[in-house]
């Protein structure tokens, strides 16, 4: 069977914690969008796994595969894969060969153009990874493939069409001196064309690359149990978030079939999981109708959220703002995605603070909305409607990760419950900490 885990909300709602759980029960965990924008802290027998492009599963032994949705830097793959081979890891990663490639010029560019956007406010906040450029030229078809790396005359004839473009661009569009800049070598063609050769050399040496949907169809045939895991969340899909503050592809679960070659059918019979933070985070730029940033006492609650959740980009290193849970942003991921489960993280955050809202609805216009308005700007005009919920203290978590969901403050699980009412699905899990060990599990989507 498959399971999907997407991000119900802005992305950084805790999913690899999940994935790293649920994994252990799957053969293979698939990513299906995204790059080296997503950022993984997986903790295991106290050690620190940090990861921005291999599938978490990747640690615990599982072949990781990298989806053709997916747009892949070789050389923070390369990296990450070097740094767990250092920390005595045999991580099994292989890359769709019908996935894009992240090229130097790729992160110059979007770095240039969120510079330029600035100006007028319309910058996402990217993580400067290249990933939009990236599907741009995907969308474009003058992109580079994991499968072009491997076959050094199509290598060729592709960086001879994209680069001069990529290189008139920068000079005349946004006036860089490439030449005299230290951006040279990303708009260079023999440059790029050797480094990477080079990579596809490694690539095919190390056996890494696949025809995705059928290996993955394959395995799912032979009885294997997949793991999908999404990066990023449901507000900054490209279709269904927050336009224009969102990255390039398709975190939802109709993601995971495109994303991978595996047929949306297989996809949609198996498990799909939201994954929602108790409260709400977010990186980058745009509105936020529950953000937590009006007075100073709300500013102080957002303080005391961000550290002790530790609400900083694991790929940045930004301080996150910070809002309460919006549930209309929870009821469009519903729908997005058709979740059957889900699983609620971060409960042990709230945990001390005098008052608990959520955003219950919004009001626009005189009315109450109960999910939201497609377009940005007026979601921006959205005046949240709160519900307040009792608080609940700091407990022994750690004790309560032992002894289960019955151990969880009572207006915690009131909490919880009504979430789940909201969104009308169970809840499989909670978390209540960072490690591994601080997630309470009441169901596993693979046992269903
Ligand atoms: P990009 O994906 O780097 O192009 O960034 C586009 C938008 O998505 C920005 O608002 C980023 O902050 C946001 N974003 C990208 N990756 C993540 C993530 O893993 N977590 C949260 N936000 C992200």
């Amino acid at each position: 069977m498959t399971v999907t885990i997407v991000g119900s909300q802005l992305g950084d709602e805790g999913k690899g914690a999940l994935v790293d759980i649920w994994g252990g029960d799957s053969d293979v965990v698939v990513r299906y969008q995204g790059g080296d924008n997503a950022g993984h802290t997986v903790v295991q027998d106290g050690t620190e796994y940090k990861l921005s492009l291999v599938p978490s599963g990747a640690v615990r032994g599982k072949v990781g595969v990298l989806g053709n949705g997916c747009v892949i830097n070789p050389e923070t793959l390369f990296e990450e894969l070097d740094t767990l081979r250092e920390q005595g890891l045999e991580p099994d990663v292989r890359l769709a060969r019908r996935a894009h490639v992240i090229l130097p010029y790729h992160r110059v560019l979007d770095g240039i153009e969120e510079e330029v956007k600035s100006d007028d406010d319309l910058a996402a906040g990217t993580t400067g990874r290249g990933i939009g450029p990236t599907y741009e030229d995907k969308a474009g078809r003058r992109g580079v493939r994991v499968g072009d790396l491997l076959d050094p005359d199509v290598l060729r004839d592709r960086l001879e069409y994209a680069v001069p473009q990529k290189r008139a661009l920068a000079e005349e569009v946004y006036g860089l001196d490439v030449e005299n800049s230290e951006h040279a070598d990303a708009f260079d063609v023999e440059h790029l064309f050797e480094t990477y050769r080079e990579y596809g050399e490694r690539l095919k040496s190390e056996s890494m690359t696949v025809n995705a949907g059928e290996f993955l169809s394959n395995k799912h045939a032979d009885g294997e149990e997949l793991l999908f895991e999404g990066a990023q969340g449901t507000s900054i899909d490209i279709d269904h978030g927050i336009y224009p503050y969102v990255t390039s592809s398709n975190p939802t679960a109709g993601g995971a079939a495109v994303g991978t070659g595996v047929a949306p059918t297989v996809v949609g019979s198996g498990e799909v999981v939201g994954i929602v933070k108790a409260y709400l985070s977010r990186v980058g730029t745009g509105p936020l109708p529950t953000e937590l940033d009006g007075t100073d006492s709300e500013e102080e609650l957002a303080d005391f959220i961000r550290e002790k959740g530790g609400e900083f980009g694991t790929v940045t290193g930004r301080p996150r703002r910070i809002g309460w849970l919006d549930m209309p942003m929870l009821r469009h991921a519903a729908r997005a995605n058709g979740f059957t489960g889900i699983a609620v993280n971060h409960i042990d955050v709230l945990a001390g603070l005098e008052e608990i809202n959520v955003g219950h609805a919004y009001e626009l216009d005189g009315e109450e909305l109960l999910t939201m308005p497609a377009t940005t700007e007026r979601w921006g005009e959205c005046e949240p409607v709160l519900r307040s919920f009792e608080p609940w203290d700091d407990v022994d978590w750690a004790a309560v990760a032992e002894e289960g969901y019955d151990a969880i403050p009572a207006n915690a699980r009131e909490y919880l419950d009504y979430i789940s009412s909201e969104v009308g699905a169970p809840i499989y899990a909670v978390g209540i900490g960072p490690g591994r060990d601080e997630t309470v599990v009441l169901d596993n989507p693979f046992e269903k």
